[in-house]
């Protein structure tokens, strides 16, 4: 297939996120300019993510969010050079969502098709937003912990959570409290007020996190009502962060690198920047934090690594487009 630039000469994709909650879709030049980055969120009052009502969510925001997306980027349908999507990982039923309205669209505009994994996609908007080239990136949202450098032909793994995410660890714990979703931003503002530490499990094994025992103790703690919520949560960010930080400096040091980017819905935490900022003065690094809507699962991050992806030659063709829930971060070759 041929491709025809439309846009003033500069290859234009539009990116479909869908890997769990988040419904997005933006358009992305080629120079890395984003000209839309349109986000609906599937919000529940209790309880967590049910596959199919969230697949249900985005099948039915799709048609509202691509029109948004276009009219915000001031641009057409046919306008579009590239389609990408998030193939990998996350829930089955919201992927394949992503990767059916990707599949439509770029059948119909006649366009070709990229997927795209969702973790480096993170990595990826990072770099392009800031000046960090190399470096070793804290991951941290609802499903996912991770601390990812690249070596050797691939972003590896250093580090990760050997159970739940600190993102879940956090709205689940906010759950107990009666906060609500999202929980995260709810136990920052209760440890403002926090007027002492109480001790809690500290879990880390060699190079990996763990929550669940985290979260077990402290939830039996606030039932005994011994202690207060504001002390509790001050003292859970300042475990778990410490927790995420200590993995983190290990993997730069190890990889002898010098910049660390936090991306994710957690990276948002101003205490987790703090302590990141704190470690990085400490070693002569620096720290790189993204605007909070591209910390978040967006579209704007699986547009432009269509477009890297595209540009260093990668084609898919439209029957290969599947999804692929499972897919590791250290499985996706880096070829551009
Ligand atoms: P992924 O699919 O990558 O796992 P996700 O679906 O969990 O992502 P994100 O939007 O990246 O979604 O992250 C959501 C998480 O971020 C929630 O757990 C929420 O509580 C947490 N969060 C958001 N803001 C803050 C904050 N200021 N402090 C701590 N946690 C936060
Ligand atoms: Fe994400």
């Amino acid at each position: 297939m041929v491709l025809q630039k439309k846009s003033n000469g500069l290859l234009l994709c539009l990116g479909i996120e869908s890997t769990a909650h988040t419904f997005g879709i933006a358009v992305v030049d080629e120079n890395g300019r984003i000209l839309s980055n349109i986000r609906a969120v599937h919000k529940t009052t209790r309880g967590g993510l049910i596959p199919a009502d969230v697949a249900d969510h985005h099948v039915k925001v799709c048609h509202g969010v691509l029109a948004e997306s276009l009219a915000t980027a001031n641009v057409g349908l046919g306008d579009i050079d590239l389609v990408s999507y998030s193939q990998s990982p996350g829930i089955g039923n919201c992927l394949r969502v992503g990767a059916m309205f990707a599949r439509i669209l770029a059948t119909l505009l006649e366009v070709p098709i990229i997927g795209v994994n969702h973790c480096i996609a993170h990595l990826e908007i990072g770099k392009l937003l800031t000046a960090a080239k190399d470096p070793v990136f804290l991951y941290v949202s609802g499903a996912n912990t991770q601390v990812i450098a690249y070596e050797g032909g691939r972003y590896r793994v250093f580090g990760e959570t050997i159970d739940i995410g600190v993102g879940n660890f956090l709205d689940t714990f906010a759950r107990h409290l009666g906060l609500g979703f999202p929980g995260g931003p709810k136990i920052h503002q209760l440890s403002l007020a926090g007027k002492q530490y109480v001790e809690l499990p500290y879990v880390v094994k060699g190079m990996d996190v763990s929550f669940g025992g985290l979260l077990t103790n402290i939830k039996q703690k606030y039932d005994t009502k011994e202690y207060t919520k504001e002390d509790l949560c001050f003292s859970l960010q300042e475990t778990a962060y410490a927790m995420l930080v200590e993995v983190t400096e290990r993997a730069m040091a190890h990889c002898g690198k010098n910049e660390l980017l936090l991306g994710g819905g957690v990276a948002s935490n101003s205490r987790l920047q703090e302590m990141c900022r704190i470690m990085c003065e400490e070693r002569g690094a620096r720290a790189y934090v993204l605007p909070t809507e591209y910390n978040v699962d967006n579209g704007a991050m699986i547009a432009w690594l269509g477009i890297l992806e595209y540009n260093a030659g990668k084609r898919m063709q439209i029957e290969e487009s599947n999804i692929l829930p499972y897919l590791r971060t250290d499985e996706a070759e880096v070829f551009w």
